[in-house]
């Protein structure tokens, strides 16, 4: 029963997000949806169950395992710009609500934990003069973290993903990627790895996508 307490906390703080974000309400409804599909696999063997679905952590008596670091690769721009929202006017792609939390490996949230992302453009190219498609933010006060963006496109030796740094204050930072369930490249990308898949769900003007991040602190 300890998880559906759990899923009512992260709802509210998520409708809390969305409602703080005015984020589209499409999205948002979806975005709580999603969140009960990582609740239903988390507790559930039956064939709808996606395995290539993040697993929502389960905050029982057992430590969770940390996020999984990967390489930062060659595009990375350090000093990126605060914001919540990578999107600009007349920026193609298919809009793409990221949110989650940050927690510890004992499974508390980790309020004001930075993260940094950046990612290629529809087109799958980088911008590596500016800030296109690259922001920071600081999770709130559960830990609770939304960025809004598009889906990124695919360059030539990488399936779709999105780079990301996460640090809790004073501690190192955790470079890693996110994933997408169900592109044909992930199988021959040699980076990739199925535990840094998001839960993906569509929505009327876009997809919502959800990843928990544990910080081994
Ligand atoms: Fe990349």
């Amino acid at each position: 029963m300890e998880i559906l307490v759990n899923t009512r906390m992260h709802r509210r703080s998520f409708q809390k997000l969305a409602l703080a974000l005015a984020l589209p309400a499409p999205l948002a409804l979806a975005a709580l949806g999603g969140r009960s599909a990582g609740i239903t696999l988390a507790q559930s063997t039956g064939p709808t169950a996606t395995p290539s679905l993040a697993p929502t952590p389960e905050c029982d008596d057992d430590d969770l395992a940390a996020t999984l670091p990967q390489t930062a690769g060659p595009f990375y721009t350090p000093e990126s710009p605060e914001r919540r929202s990578l999107l600009e006017p007349e920026m193609p792609g298919t809009r793409l609500v990221v949110g989650g939390y940050v927690y510890n490996t004992d499974c508390q949230p980790i309020p004001g934990a930075l993260l940094d992302f950046w990612q290629a453009d529809d087109a799958g190219v980088y911008d590596n003069q500016g800030y296109r498609l690259r922001g920071h933010q600081f999770a709130d006060e559960d830990g609770g973290f939304t960025l809004e963006t598009i889906v990124p496109g695919l360059y030539p030796g990488r399936t779709r993903h999105i780079h990301v740094m996460a640090q809790a204050q004073n501690e190192p930072v955790l470079t890693t990627q996110l994933y997408f369930p169900d592109e044909p490249a992930n199988a021959a990308d040699g980076i990739f790895d199925p535990a840094l898949v998001m839960d993906v769900q569509d929505a009327d003007d876009g997809k919502v996508a959800f990843f928990t991040f544990v910080l081994p602190v």
